[in-house]
């Protein structure tokens, strides 16, 4: 049987440049060689956004990212979270399996709440979703930023723990970081994230990028701007950088607008691509995919069900 490769973002907002070297890319560039599942993780964001309209906008605007970005739907499975129960159904499950001082250590929960973003009960039993969505499809590998790599070792604890209980049910999966870009920092230095408000758009005019750009933080300590750079090396090979920054130590404007060019050439093909996909092709999609996770996730839960004993 082919390899399964699954990973998901949350529709909370626009896309960014940390999101699409993090996470699209990676998965972009190998979901061919396996069986792959690509989900609109939208229960995930509700955990961070209330308002419906923006919520429906952004889930449509996700699935358009997917496929500009190289993702045929008939080569993966495009599905909505929410279109699948079991996905939280079997979260449930999980949550009686792992202690409240297991939850207490992910770090994104505890980043969230040392932010004084609201603490509610979702964002705290969030990673049992996530483990939830990665075992339902018997996933090997999942593609993810640095930032996800515990999410993942929790999926493997779930999977874990619910096998010691109930018998062999569940394989334990494998995050996929690409070394290279580990973590993609923002305009003010951090971590380039939606709920940040420090990001560079990866569908934004040239305008916005520009804008996002000529406001990276530049620290003043080195003739590289290390911000500038990492964002830099992303988006051209790093032999090239090397005269650039070296013509032009200390001058922080005119390598800004060399990003932004760089930057520019890789975008502005797929915002093209972008501008082609209808509302009606994205529904379809997001149908055509849910059809095919629901029957692998009703499956399974048959089987979990039957072994937690609620099944008669
Ligand atoms: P955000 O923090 O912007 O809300 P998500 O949590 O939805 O992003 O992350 C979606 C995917 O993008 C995950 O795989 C995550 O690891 C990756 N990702 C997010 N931010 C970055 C970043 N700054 N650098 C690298 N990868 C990132
Ligand atoms: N927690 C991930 C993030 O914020 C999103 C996510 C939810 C995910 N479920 C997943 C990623 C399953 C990979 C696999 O980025």
């Amino acid at each position: 049987m082919a390899k399964r490769l699954l990973t998901g973002l949350q529709p909370s907002g626009q896309l960014h440049i940390g999101n699409y070297f993090g996470a699209l890319k990676p998965f972009v560039s190998e979901y061919g060689q396996y069986e792959s599942f690509l989900m609109v993780v939208d229960y995930h964001a509700l955990t961070s956004l209330k308002d419906p309209t923006t919520l429906r906008q952004n889930i449509i605007d996700v699935v358009k990212d997917y496929v500009a970005a190289g993702v045929d739907p008939s080569q993966a499975v495009i599905f909505k979270q929410s279109d699948v129960q079991e996905h939280t159904e079997l979260a449930w499950i999980f949550d009686c399996l792992v202690t409240v001082p297991f939850l207490m250590q992910a770090h994104s929960y505890k980043d969230k709440v040392a932010k004084g973003l609201e603490a509610n009960a979702g964002l705290f039993t969030y990673p049992m979703l996530m483990a939830a969505d990665i075992l339902l499809y018997d996933t090997d590998i999942v593609p993810v930023g640095a930032d996800q790599r515990q999410h993942v070792e929790y999926a493997r604890e779930a999977a874990n723990k619910f096998n010691v209980a109930y018998g062999q049910t569940f394989k334990e999966p494998q995050e996929k970081i690409s070394e290279t870009v580990a973590t993609v920092p923002g305009t003010d230095g951090q971590k380039m994230s939606k709920s940040y408000k420090n990001t560079i758009p990866l569908f934004g005019s040239k305008d916005d990028i520009s804008k996002a750009v000529m406001s990276i933080v530049t620290d003043s300590s080195g003739e590289v701007p290390a911000n500038v750079y990492a964002i830099h090396k992303l988006v051209k090979e790093e032999s090239e950088l090397k005269s650039l920054y070296e013509a032009n130590k200390g001058s922080y404007k005119v390598l800004k607008e060399a990003l932004i060019e760089d930057i520019e050439a890789v975008i502005a093909p797929m915002r093209d691509r972008r501008a082609s996909i209808t509302d009606e092709q994205v529904k379809q999609i997001l149908k055509d995919g849910a059809d095919k996770a629901r029957a692998i996730a009703q499956a399974k839960m048959a089987d979990v069900r039957n072994k937690v004993g609620v099944s008669l």
